[in-house]
């Protein structure tokens, strides 16, 4: 049989433009490949973008969530409440901090973490949460944030997923104590690799500024030692080079300009698909809850299998069969051989794991055209039929 397309649809990929290249050709004429001017502007304008007053670049978003763990504090034997339906990032930088991630489950609705179940496994070891705004839709930050306020928890808030998404008329990236965004490519805008935090916090500014650049200062403010040689700087802890170039800064300012344009054009496939997939039985459609709006990084259906004579596999292979190029978001991070070994157990999180046996992410992407949408709908109207049981 033929399949729906005759070239492969990636579930999500960068839109590079001559402006972003010219960009980047710009900065490599120049004198300062990193350390240089780029840095800050990016940092002011994303500042500006979210709303909030700080903001910090890096290498990448999960160098940006370790200087965040970092900055709150987090240290040997701490634990930090996370969710385990999120990329292996956002519990890794716990770890690297010699902290214990602790799993809480998600609501059934949203995906998203439970503040129930974060209240639950609070201990008086906990010193933070992590939520992640799954999808592009804020977790229930009200609730997270009265709980944090209640327990003196730090709130690092993991929005890999939702640059401009909004919480009760908010932009994310101005809510939390910390918030991560990442410029990976699959992402709303990217720098090849690249992530920041923004915070109003002055001390976890300062922090984070150190923390990226091997935890050495040159400020005279912060000096231990009086020495008057201009060369002169001192290290204070263990810190990493996490600095983002300023190839990686022009590109992310350059893709800041178009961040709206792809935001619109994400949100307009979203809804050509809810369009065409709300009549079908067999598949629950994401859910977007009113106090926030989505930025839509992902869109991902859920397979009703009692509806269904085939396996999640069967409908996701068929789907690649037809060249859509779908994919799981995500393996439960304490499903991963190492959070095996470190003893977390299956079963911890019940809505999690049944979420995962159910899910097939589907391309999103504001480069691709509204053929690519159709042909996708098409795709899997084809196969939901194929499978279906009525
Ligand atoms: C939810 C989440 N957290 C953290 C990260 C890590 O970001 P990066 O790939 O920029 O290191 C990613 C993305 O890859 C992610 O999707």
């Amino acid at each position: 049989m033929t399949p729906i397309r005759d070239t492969y649809l990636p579930y999500g990929r960068q839109w590079i433009d001559q402006d972003d290249i010219q960009a980047v050709v710009n900065v490599l004429k120049g004198d300062f490949l990193t350390t240089g001017p780029f840095i800050s502007i990016f940092e002011q304008e994303f500042a500006s973008y979210v709303g909030s007053k700080f903001a910090v670049s890096f290498s990448n978003g999960t160098a940006a969530l370790h200087a965040a763990c970092f900055a709150a504090g987090i240290d040997e034997g701490d634990e930090v409440i996370t969710t385990p339906v999120t990329f292996a990032a956002s519990a890794n930088c716990i770890l690297y901090q010699r902290g214990i991630p602790v799993f809480a489950d998600i609501d059934k609705k949203t995906y998203n973490i439970d503040p129930f179940d974060i209240e639950k496994k609070i201990t008086d070891k906990t010193k933070a949460i992590i939520p992640v705004d799954f999808t592009g839709q804020p977790a229930n930050l009200r609730d997270i944030l009265t709980i944090a306020k209640k327990h003196n928890l730090v709130v690092i808030e993991d929005a890999a997923h939702a640059l401009g998404a909004t919480y009760q008329g908010k932009r994310i990236g101005s809510v939390s104590d910390m918030t991560m965004f990442s410029f990976h490519p699959v992402k709303h805008i990217t720098a090849g690799e690249g992530g920041i935090i923004t915070t109003n916090n002055k001390d976890y500014y300062e922090k984070l500024l150190q923390f990226r650049t091997h935890g050495i200062t040159r400020d005279p403010e912060k000096l231990i030692n009086n020495d008057e040689v201009p060369w002169y700087y001192e290290m204070h802890f263990l810190g990493y080079n996490y600095r983002m170039t300023d190839i990686q800064a022009a590109l992310a300012t350059s893709q800041l300009k178009k961040l709206d344009h792809f935001l619109h054009l994400r949100k307009k496939y979203v809804s050509m698909y809810n369009r065409e997939f709300q009549n079908i039985n067999a598949i629950t459609l994401p859910f977007e809850h009113e106090r926030g709006s989505s930025s839509w990084h992902l869109y991902i259906i859920r397979l009703e299998l009692e509806q269904l004579t085939g396996t999640r596999k069967d409908v996701y292979n068929a789907l690649l069969a037809e060249n859509i190029g779908v994919n799981v978001h995500y393996i439960p991070v304490y499903y991963l051989p190492y959070y095996q070994k470190l003893g977390y157990p299956r079963g911890l999180c019940p809505e999690a794991e049944k979420l995962y046996e159910q899910i097939v992410t589907l391309p999103l992407f504001p480069a691709m055209t509204e053929k690519d949408v159709l042909d996708v709908v098409n795709a899997v109207k084809k196969v939901i039929n194929r499978y279906s049981k009525t």
